[in-house]
């Protein structure tokens, strides 16, 4: 079955990559969630897409020049609806612990092609540890010297490179850095390669599929996951299927 993933949550409809939104997908049914992680000035794990807090929040600045004090009393909320309360940037910890509480699985997309974030993964791996949430994580990253990092450090949590651009025979690549699957941006995805990967084993996840006809093709195919901003649609075409 082709699981389905939200997307920095179900952002499609609450703020991005908040507690909110994770919360929701869990409520809609989906499978899994997908969430971005940066590092904070004093080396927190905090969970937002870019590298500043100026696009999904009402502060300003790089996540890695604000301590972590200061990026909780931002709100990330403020731009979806004006009459939602306050929502945090979550800490990793926050999702964590939340996913203690249900069985969805977890991509967690680490940030670090732009600022070189020391010591990123080795945290991460920590946390994931902590809460015995090695089984039901995924690491990406589009920076594959990052996944081999952490398989490295961690072998027992899977792996997969996020692919702006589908390389040639992904499979073999995969297999080569050890990874369990992998995460091509969907619109430069051949079907071959989805159906080949996964003769070889290879999870193909493909993102962000938020178009019921192209949802509707993935699954189809056979694809172990697609990552949508749109859940509930997700579910629904499976479930039609
Ligand atoms: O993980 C898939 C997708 O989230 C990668 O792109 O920019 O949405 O983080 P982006
Ligand atoms: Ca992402």
């Amino acid at each position: 079955m082709t699981l389905i993933f939200a997307h920095r949550g179900y952002s499609a409809l609450y703020p991005e990559n908040t507690m909110l939104a994770f919360k929701q997908a869990e409520q809609a049914g989906a499978d899994g969630i997908e969430l971005d992680v940066q590092l904070s000035k004093d080396g927190e794990v905090v969970v937002i897409h870019d590298e500043s807090v100026d696009r999904t929040t009402n502060g300003r600045g790089y996540v890695k020049d604000l301590s972590y004090s200061d990026l909780k009393r931002l709100d990330a909320g403020f731009r979806v609806k004006t009459n939602l309360k306050k929502e945090p940037i979550p800490s990793l910890r926050d999702v964590l612990e939340w996913l203690t509480g249900n069985k969805m699985i977890c991509n967690i997309e680490l940030k670090n092609g732009i600022f070189p974030y020391q010591g990123m993964e080795e945290k991460v791996i920590e946390l994931i540890r902590e809460y015995k949430l090695e089984k039901r994580i995924v690491l990406s990253s589009f920076n594959h010297y990052s996944i081999v990092h952490c398989y490295r450090m961690a072998p027992e949590i899977e792996t997969a490179p996020l692919m702006g651009q589908v390389v040639y025979m992904p499979w073999v690549y995969a297999e080569s850095i050890r990874a369990k699957g992998i995460h091509p941006k969907y619109k430069t995805l051949k079907d071959e390669v989805i159906l080949q990967s996964e003769q070889y084993g290879i999870s193909v996840r493909p993102y962000t599929v938020n178009k019921e006809k192209n949802m509707a093709h993935l699954i189809k195919l056979g694809c172990s996951a697609i990552i949508t901003d749109d859940p509930v649609r997700a579910l629904r075409v499976r479930h039609r299927l």
